[in-house]
């Protein structure tokens, strides 16, 4: 597909159809977002790539119990507010694959400097908040989900499951030092076309200085 058409057909897929997406694709999808840009090519991300329906059911599960325990613990119209936003977290259990993608330890460039020589707090709150670490990733879920709809496939960007992240990642059970688990991506074909809501208008999220 041309890539701006591609931009623009581009939507957050929610409903899959119950088809496999073989493994060669997803290497495609993979190896896409391996070859984003990242603050000092740290690539510091890893992708793991699940297929296997009783572990991304038991994610789902997972995830709706967690909703359910912190609803009690909530004023009755806040708990049913969350617990209707439940299936905006766990429709990924409709889809053949789910990709959980994983972070690890990125320490921005200037940091320990501006640390050791006591710089304004004020200085390094900029430089940490700016997250360049979690800013690199972005870059490589995006270049894996365009790469997914150019191949045919639809795919969704997720962070509401992190709610559940610490149960998750026991769950799948993947190990690297200081890597934690940072998004899911549920892939394969889309059921039924939609397109995206409403983008705001190019005067609104650009300005020009000459
Ligand atoms: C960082 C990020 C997190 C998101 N998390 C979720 C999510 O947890 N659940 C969900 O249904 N959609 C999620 N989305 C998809 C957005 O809701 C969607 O991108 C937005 O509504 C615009 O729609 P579009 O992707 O179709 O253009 C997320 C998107 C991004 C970029």
């Amino acid at each position: 597909m041309e890539f701006f058409e591609l931009i623009e057909k581009r939507y957050s897929v929610r409903r899959f159809l119950d088809q496999d997406v073989p493994d060669s694709d997803l290497a495609k999808m993979i190896k896409a977002s391996g070859m984003a840009p990242s603050g000092k090519n740290f690539q510091n991300w890893h992708f793991v790539v699940i297929k296997n329906k009783e572990i991304i059911k038991k994610m789902g599960d997972t995830i709706i119990d967690r909703i359910e325990g912190v609803s009690k613990r909530l004023p009755e119209d806040q708990a049913q507010n969350f617990r209707k936003f439940s299936k905006f977290a766990t429709f990924f259990t409709g889809a053949p694959v789910l990709v959980a993608v994983y972070a690890g330890e990125y320490i921005p460039e200037g940091y320990v400097e501006l640390v050791e020589s006591k710089d304004d707090q004020a200085n390094i709150d900029r430089l940490t908040d700016a997250n360049p670490g979690v800013q690199g990733i972005g870059g490589a879920i995006e270049q894996m989900i365009l790469a997914a709809f150019d191949l045919g496939y639809g795919a969704c960007w997720m962070t509401s499951p992190n709610n559940s992240a610490l149960e998750l990642e026991k769950l799948i059970d993947f190990k690297k030092d200081k890597f934690k688990l940072v998004a899911l991506v549920p892939i394969g074909k889309p059921d039924g076309e939609r397109r995206s809501p409403a983008k705001m208008d190019l005067t609104e999220i650009m300005t020009l200085i000459k």
